[in-house]
């Protein structure tokens, strides 16, 4: 089977509504001229989202996060059905910097995967190990945990609107990029899983992008490792002659 790949740009907490309008227009230009091969889908900061959502035609677009609850005083939040009604398509779930600095758990992370798949939002859903997880072996155990909590209330037919991202958390907005062989190695190891939670057939439809310091100079050699199906880039998703460059490598 193949699977089509994904380009997905992390904005994080970054740019003005004007910068971020700019990307937008030179981005759609391009892929008008060049369209891409690959799926393309930015995350803006939600401020943007609605806005930003009404002026995209190649390109996808994703929240960085949603709260967990339908509603409520959650001052500062939002929430998954909000962004169902505002036709936003996708969710990144789980990011490192939501486990790390928003002290998000992996049952806070799997609560939230299930409000996304509740309304219906395609689920960008992150795990990866630490520096000291995986110097100490655990690697491979810390993703599949991460994994198993996080989709303990998703059934089979849910998976197609689930997307994993690995994210050594090493590797993120370090410079430091995990080799394409440590990339396809643990790709490998969580198709293996989710085959094991739901077969097959899921296990092989499953789009598995790689993250962590993606750049033009590397994103071909791990997009052409057979399990990594795209990427999701932080900085380099905010240049448009970068993004481009790793648009046009997947
Ligand atoms: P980076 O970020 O590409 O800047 O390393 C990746 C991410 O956090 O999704």
């Amino acid at each position: 089977m193949t699977r089509k790949k994904i380009v997905a740009g992390n904005w994080k907490m970054n740019l003005t509504f004007e910068q971020a309008s700019e990307l937008v227009a030179v981005m759609e230009d391009r892929l008008s001229q060049s369209p891409a091969e690959c799926e393309v889908i930015i995350a803006p900061p939600a401020p943007f989202l609605g806005l930003l959502a009404k002026r995209l035609e190649s390109i996808g677009i994703a929240a960085q996060n949603c709260h967990q609850s339908e509603k409520g005083a959650f001052t500062g939040e939002w929430s998954a059905s909000m962004l169902r009604s505002l036709d936003i398509p996708f969710c990144i779930i789980g990011h490192s910097e939501r486990r790390s600095i928003f002290n998000e758990d992996d049952e806070v992370i799997a609560a939230k995967v299930k409000a996304c798949d509740d309304h219906g939002l395609n689920t960008i859903l992150c795990c990866g190990e630490t520096l000291e997880q995986r110097k100490s072996g655990h690697q491979k155990d810390t993703v599949i945990t991460q994994l198993r909590v996080a989709l303990q209330g998703i059934s089979s037919d849910s998976m197609d609107r689930i997307i994993i991202a690995y994210e050594p958390v090493w590797a993120i907005g370090t410079g430091e990029t995990a080799t394409s062989e440590q990339a396809q190695e643990m790709h490998e190891d969580i198709r293996a899983f989710l085959a094991e939670l739901y077969g097959p057939r899921v296990a092989q439809f499953t789009r598995i992008l790689y993250g962590g310091s993606v750049k033009p100079q590397n994103a071909a050699e791990l997009f052409g490792m057979p399990d990594v199906d795209g990427g999701l880039v932080g900085g380099a998703s905010l240049d448009a002659d970068s993004f481009m460059g790793i648009i046009s490598a997947a």
